[in-house]
C-alpha cells in the first residue's frame, strides 16, 4: 500500500551504464566501429579527439572499456547482490548492424543482449534500455553524413524493429536518444556530426535533431504496436540554470538558454514544435527541411515518460560572461558562490534536483524518470583493499533526500532512480578511467592497465539499504 510519506511501492531503484562506456569488446561478434570506438582519451583540460576511423597506436578506450561484454554476469551479480530493481543499460548498435545499413541484424550480438536480459531478469531486475546512448555506426558517419542526412530515420527504425522484436518479452522500458538535447550543443557524440570550415553549426545540428525527433517518434509508434505494454520514453540532459542575480535580463537570459533545451521535450511529450522554436529559426535563417507527413508522426510517436540526467546546476548571466569561469562545468555558465563543486568542476546542487522534477512535472504531467546522477570523483583504495567513498555517499543521499522531498511533499510522480556509473566505467567527457562513479570499483587505470577485478566499494553496502528500505534509511 503506498504512503504518501515513502517513495511508492515498486519504485525502479537501480543503476546506470551504457555500451560504449564499459562493454569493451569493441569488434567481437561481428561488431562494427562506433563513433565511440573513434574517440580517444582525453582529461578535464583536454578535448578527446575524434578521428578518422581507428588509428593504429592511438589509445581508444572503449575499444576494451571494462570488459562487461565478457563479465556480465559476475557483474549484474553485483548488482543483484545491492537489491536493484533495474538497470539501465544500452545497446551497442553496431552489435546488431555493424555499418548501420544492413537489411539484417546479426545474430550474434542480439544473442549477447538475450543472455543480459535473461540474467538480468533471473534476479528480477528490469532491464531499463536506451536505444542510443552517444554512439551510432561509424559506418553510417562515413557514407551518409550521420544524422545529417534523412535516411538515418529508416536505419535507425530498422534498428529499432530488430530490437522491439526480438526483446518484447523481455524488456518493458525504453529510452529513444540518450540527452538528445545535446545535439545542439556538440554534434559529434550524440548524431556523428563533424562540422565543416564555415558550416553555420545550428542549421547542421537541428536538422539532424529534426531527423532524430522524427526517428524516435517513429520508434514510439512501432514500439507501441509491437508490445502495447511498452513504456517508451525520451532522455534529456536537463540543465537547471539560475539567474545571477533578480535582474529581469537575467532571467529572460534564463528563459532563453533553458528553451534551447526544452524544445526537445516539448517535441517528445507535446508532439509538435513549439512556437518559440520556430520562430527562432526565423529570426537565425535556420531553415529545417521537413517531409510531408513529418507533423503527423511526431503527433503520433509522444513518448509514455520523461527519462532525464541530472548532475549539477549552472548560473546563467545576462552579460557577456567568460565562459570558462568554472572550468570543467561542461554546460558553461558561471560559478554559483552557494554551491561546491566536483573535481571536474560540476556543481553540486542536491536542493537544485527538487526544482527540476518540479519544473518538469508541472510543465509535462507525464511519469518521470531520474536515469542519471552522481558524483565523479578519484578514489583511493586502501591497503586493506577498502573503498570509503563517503563523498560519493554524501552526495547521493542529499539527492535522494531532495528526490523524496519531490515526490512525498510535492507530489511528483517519478519511476524510479538509476544513479549513473553504478559501475566503474569510462568517463563520456574524458575518457577517463579515473572518474569514477561506482558502488562497484574496477581495477583499470587512465591508460589500460589493470587487471579488470571488480570490488564493493563502502557506498556498495549504503545503497543497497536504501533499497532494502526503500529509501528509509539513507
Ligand atoms: C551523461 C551521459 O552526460 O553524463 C553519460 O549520458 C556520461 O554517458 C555521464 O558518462 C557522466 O559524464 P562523464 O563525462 O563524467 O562520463
Amino acid at each position: 500500500e503506498n504512503k504518501i510519506n515513502q517513495f511508492p511501492e515498486g519504485f525502479l531503484w537501480g543503476g546506470a551504464v551504457a555500451a560504449n562506456q564499459c562493454e569493451g569488446a569493441w569488434n567481437v561478434g561481428g561488431k562494427g566501429v562506433s563513433t565511440a570506438d573513434v574517440a580517444t582519451g582525453g582529461a578535464v583540460d583536454k578535448h578527446r579527439e575524434y578521428t578518422d576511423g581507428v588509428i593504429e597506436g592511438k589509445y581508444y578506450p572503449s575499444h576494451e572499456a571494462i570488459d562487461f561484454y565478457n563479465h556480465y554476469k559476475g557483474d549484474v551479480a553485483l548488482l543483484a547482490e545491492m537489491g536493484f530493481k533495474c538497470f539501465r543499460t544500452s545497446i551497442a548498435w553496431t552489435r546488431i548492424f555493424p555499418n548501420g545499413d544492413e537489411a539484417e541484424p546479426n545474430e550474434e550480438g542480439l544473442k549477447f543482449y538475450d543472455n543480459l536480459f535473461d540474467e538480468c531478469l533471473k534476479y528480477g531486475i528490469e532491464p531499463v534500455v536506451t536505444i542510443s546512448h552517444y554512439e551510432m555506426p561509424y559506418g553510417l558517419v562515413e557514407k551518409y553524413g550521420a544524422w545529417r542526412s534523412r535516411k538515418l530515420v529508416d536505419f535507425y527504425v530498422n534498428y529499432c524493429e530488430a530490437l522491439f522484436t526480438r526483446y518484447k518479452d523481455k524488456v518493458k522500458y525504453w529510452m529513444t536518444f540518450n540527452e538528445i538535447n545535446a545535439v545542439a550543443l556538440f554534434p559529434f557524440i550524440p548524431a556523428g556530426i563533424k562540422l565543416k570550415e564555415g558550416e553555420n553549426k545550428e542549421q547542421v545540428s537541428y536538422q539532424a535533431a529534426h531527423h532524430q525527433l522524427v526517428a524516435s517518434a517513429k520508434a514510439v509508434k512501432l514500439g507501441h504496436e509491437i508490445n502495447p505494454n511498452s513504456k517508451i520514453g525520451c532522455m534529456i540532459l536537463y540543465p537547471l540554470a539560475y539567474p545571477e542575480t533578480c535582474n529581469p535580463k537575467d532571467v529572460q537570459a534564463v528563459n532563453e538558454m533553458m528553451n534551447t533545451h526544452y524544445f526537445f521535450s516539448d517535441v517528445h511529450v507535446r508532439g509538435y514544435y513549439p512556437n518559440y522554436q520556430k520562430r527562432y529559426f526565423e529570426r537565425n535563417n535556420i531553415n529545417i527541411e521537413m517531409e510531408a507527413g513529418d507533423e503527423e508522426i511526431l503527433k503520433a510517436g509522444k513518448v509514455d515518460y520523461i527519462g532525464f540526467s541530472y548532475y549539477m546546476s549552472l548560473v546563467i548571466s545576462s552579460k557577456p560572461t567568460d565562459k570558462n569561469s568554472t572550468a570543467g562545468n561542461m554546460l558553461g555558465g558561471i560559478k554559483n558562490p552557494y554551491l561546491e563543486a566536483s573535481d571536474w568542476g560540476w556543481q553540486i546542487d542536491p536542493e537544485g534536483l527538487r526544482t527540476s522534477l518540479n519544473n518538469l512535472y508541472d510543465r509535462y504531467q507525464v511519469p518521470l524518470f531520474c536515469v542519471e546522477n552522481g558524483l565523479g570523483a578519484i578514489d583511493k583504495v586502501e591497503e586493506d583493499g577498502s573503498i570509503n567513498d563517503d563523498y560519493r555517499i554524501d552526495y547521493l543521499r542529499k539527492h535522494i533526500v531532495e528526490m523524496k522531498k519531490a515526490v512525498t511533499i510535492d507530489g511528483v510522480e517519478l519511476m524510479g532512480y538509476t544513479p549513473w556509473g553504478c559501475i566503474d566505467l569510462i568517463s563520456a567527457s574524458t575518457g577517463e578511467m579515473k572518474k569514477r562513479y561506482g558502488f562497484i570499483y574496477v581495477d583499470k587505470d587512465n591508460d589500460g592497465n589493470g587487471t579488470l577485478e571488480r570490488s564493493r566499494k563502502k557506498s556498495f553496502n549504503w545503497y543497497k539499504n536504501v533499497i532494502a528500505t526503500n529509501g528509509e534509511e539513507l
